[in-house]
């Protein structure tokens, strides 16, 4: 009630002092003056055609600042859904920041010695954002760079889930050019790094229907269970997009057409997209990135839980 008179006197005041304006005087009298002219007038069209201009730019400009917190804030949340989702933890109906915050543990890891960064603070971290700047960033060599990405953040944030003190799930973010869009995502490691969880792309451009079907879940769910990693020197695959995998290499990839299960390899093999070749190629080319020695290769050789996997 209060702030209500004080604001009323406030715009009171204000409006009592505009009058005064000899400015605002003259621009009266020429607003008097343009809307005395007839509605055929070139001077009144074009004055009310500024000034329509003028007050849409103000308030686009206004909604622009006054929605901006709230846009960082649903991008945020929209993210923890994501890694929530990827992890099997997001539930219908829960409280998507209390839910991260208890079971999500964010780290931030160094990409060429795969160890954990502490001086910096992880919630403020932006891994997109450091890999637009060149001082937090390094350039990959063109014959590296088969997820076409050209530069990447010496960081990267990554998530654990936890139970009990022990690593439940490694929650690794990807990027990676597909077809019409650099595609982004998380893949989701058992504590062995080496058996995938899931798979989710949260942010891609690729054709719906086509290379778009990175999100459908029936596709999604073929990655549970494969192997990131050779255990043995592997092949070309049979009818693959991709080349072989040395032991230790990263080796998944997806294949054209559906895998045979009952082959030695298929481990290591996800059915490719139908009609989106292009796109196919170009997931199985960031996942090798990522789970590389450019990418996470040096973190999951210190975080896994279960040895012998080599990598
Ligand atoms: C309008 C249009 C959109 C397409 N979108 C995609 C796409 O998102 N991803 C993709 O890999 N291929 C897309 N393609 C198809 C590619 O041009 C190419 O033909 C395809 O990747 C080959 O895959 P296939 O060998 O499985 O047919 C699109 C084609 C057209 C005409």
């Amino acid at each position: 009630m209060l702030d209500k008179k004080v604001s009323g006197k406030h715009l009171e005041g204000f409006f009592a002092k505009l009058d005064k304006s000899e400015h605002y005087q003259k621009f009266k009298a020429y607003a008097k003056k343009v809307l005395a002219l007839g509605n055929d007038s070139l001077e009144k069209t074009i004055a009310i055609a500024v000034s329509l201009c003028l007050v849409c730019a103000v308030l686009v400009s206004f909604a622009a600042v006054a929605l901006k917190p709230l846009q960082v804030n649903n991008k945020e949340e929209d993210m923890k859904k994501n890694i929530l989702d990827v992890a099997g933890l997001l539930e219908e109906g829960a409280d998507i920041n209390a839910a991260f915050a208890e079971k999500i543990e964010p780290k931030i890891v160094d990409l060429a010695t795969g160890d954990y960064v502490e001086n910096i603070d992880v919630n403020e971290y932006d891994q997109r954002k450091a890999a637009k700047d060149p001082a937090q960033s390094v350039a990959i060599p063109k014959e590296k760079d088969i997820a076409h990405i050209r530069v990447k953040a010496k960081y990267a944030k990554v998530f654990l889930v936890k139970e009990g003190g022990a690593i439940k799930s490694i929650i690794l973010p990807m990027h990676g050019y597909g077809l019409w869009s650099t595609l982004y995502g998380f893949l989701s490691l058992d504590p062995d790094g080496q058996t995938v969880q899931s798979i989710n792309f949260y942010d891609q451009a690729e054709t719906p229907g086509l290379g778009g079907e990175v999100v459908n879940p029936n596709w999604r769910a073929l990655w549970k269970g494969k192997k990131v990693y050779a255990e043995t020197d592997q092949p070309s695959a049979e009818k693959g997009l991709i080349t072989e995998a040395d032991i230790g290499e990263p080796a998944l990839s997806l294949i054209k057409g559906a895998v045979d299960n009952t082959k030695p390899g298929s481990q290591y093999q996800v059915d490719g997209l139908a009609g989106a070749t292009l796109t196919s190629t170009g997931v199985s080319n960031l996942v090798r990135y990522w789970m590389s020695n450019e990418g996470f290769a040096p973190y999951l050789k210190k975080v896994r839980t279960v040895k012998g996997v080599k990598s």
